[in-house]
């Protein structure tokens, strides 16, 4: 199982919800509620960015396209990014953390 565990600026914890393949991180966090906001839905905005704290490899940050903006090395446009397909397969758990800019 992958669980990914959202914080807000001020690093409190307001939800967490299961990784599914192929799913953006945005689609899963309103899925289950757990606001990260966003706007433009493709990386144009940049409302979705969020932090990776734990597990930065996990995450691919151009699961739909390329972020057209420039992002620091441990940021990612959760609108166009999704957990890799192959991190599906493995036979441990893992949690990520991640925490919203806006
Ligand atoms: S929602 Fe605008 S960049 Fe992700």
């Amino acid at each position: 199982m992958i669980k990914v565990i959202v914080q807000d600026p001020n690093w409190t914890e307001i939800g967490s919800f299961e990784a599914e393949k192929w799913k953006t991180i945005t689609d899963l966090a309103q899925k289950y509620d757990v606001e990260i906001p966003f706007s433009c839905g493709g990386w144009a905005c940049g409302l979705c960015l969020c932090e990776i704290v734990e597990w930065k490899e996990l995450v691919n940050g151009s699961f739909l396209q390329n972020p057209l903006m420039e992002l620091h090395e441990n940021e990612v446009l959760t609108c166009i990014s999704a957990v890799k397909d192959e991190y599906f397969e493995k036979e441990w758990d893992y949690t990520i953390m991640l925490k919203r800019r806006f």
